[in-house]
């Protein structure tokens, strides 16, 4: 951490974080990003909850130290996201943020059922929105709060291969950015992490999901999740809305503001060359398994 003083930049680590001694719900913090986070937060002196859906929650919170705590349910429900609550109040006295991390990556293609949509709008949105109407009132009244949802480069771009991830994340961009603007006054801030590639099971899991992933890994670096907690955490240090760990999206997002239609048929170009691809290696495996 550094400030400057005469003209002179001192680093020292005896600044205090701006997230230090904030009480704070991470979800989706069984591993991954998530723990990522919690284990930052931590670093720089935040209190912390860390909710998952996983037990191996527990075995993550442990890890850390004794202002870590761990809450296993939904916390894409009502219900559970009002039982997460009533935890961190007696368990840290409050919440001062909220990190809306959990995500699913949904069915490939199109998705075959109302189903497959619902389990996923509820996890990557509707997990945020109502995470937003229980805990928005109360910073209304305190005069802070701070919501970071971690959405997706696909958010801003598009995910190949998967339109509920794509569609789910572009909302969750919008919903942050409407909390932003609108309880600006409030004292209240958002922001949203966008990468792209991330070494987790999430990541791995897409991988039956062919150009899917290889989109993503073949986009830019697959980074490690302590590396996205960190630029995260410096971001959300000073206010920052748009969190990119990967910096690149920021050009690929420019370019598709620049020329909305050169942009898709470029992505669609792309995507022929991923699905030729795939098409190829499955032709190798099935000719090496004969
Ligand atoms: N890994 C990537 O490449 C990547 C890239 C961009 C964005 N993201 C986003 O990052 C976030 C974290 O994902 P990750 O990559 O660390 O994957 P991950 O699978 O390690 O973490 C997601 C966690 O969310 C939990 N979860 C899912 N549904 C839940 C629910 N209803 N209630 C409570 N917990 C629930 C899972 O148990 C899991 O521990 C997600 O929102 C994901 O979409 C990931």
């Amino acid at each position: 951490m550094s400030t400057s003083e005469n003209n002179a930049t001192i680093t020292t680590d005896s600044v205090k974080s701006p997230v230090a001694d904030k009480r704070v719900i991470v979800t989706g913090a069984a591993g991954g990003i998530g723990a990522a986070l919690a284990t930052e937060l931590i670093a720089r002196g935040a209190r912390v909850v860390l909710a998952d859906l996983s037990p191996a929650v527990t075995d993550t919170a442990a890890a850390l130290t004794a202002s870590a705590h761990a809450w296993v349910g939904d916390v894409s429900s009502v219900d559970g996201i009002a039982d997460l609550i009533s935890f961190a109040d007696d368990h840290l006295g409050g919440v001062d943020m909220y990190f809306a991390n959990a995500g699913i990556i949904g069915p490939a293609g199109l998705g075959d059922s109302d189903g497959d949509w619902d389990a996923i709008i509820d996890v990557n949105l509707r997990a945020h929105i109502r995470a937003a109407q229980a805990l928005i009132p109360r910073w209304q009244k305190s005069g802070s709060g701070y919501f970071v949802a971690t959405a997706s480069a696909a958010g801003l771009l598009t995910q190949i291969g998967s339109a509920a991830y794509s569609v789910t994340k572009h909302a969750s961009v919008g919903f942050a950015e409407w909390l932003s603007l609108t309880y600006r006054d409030d004292g209240i801030r958002a922001s949203v992490i966008a990468p792209m590639g991330v070494d987790t099971d999430l990541l791995r899991a897409s991988d039956s999901d062919g150009p899917a992933q290889s989109a993503v890994t073949e986009a830019g670096t697959v980074l490690t999740p302590s590396v996205v907690a960190n630029v995260a955490l410096d971001a959300v240090e000073v206010e920052q809305f748009l969190i990119l760990p990967h910096p690149e999206v920021l050009d690929m997002y420019r370019m598709k503001g620049s020329d909305y239609d050169r942009w898709l048929k470029g992505m669609s170009r792309y995507q022929n060359r991923l699905n030729e691809a795939t098409r190829l290696n499955e032709e190798t495996t099935h000719a090496g398994n004969d």
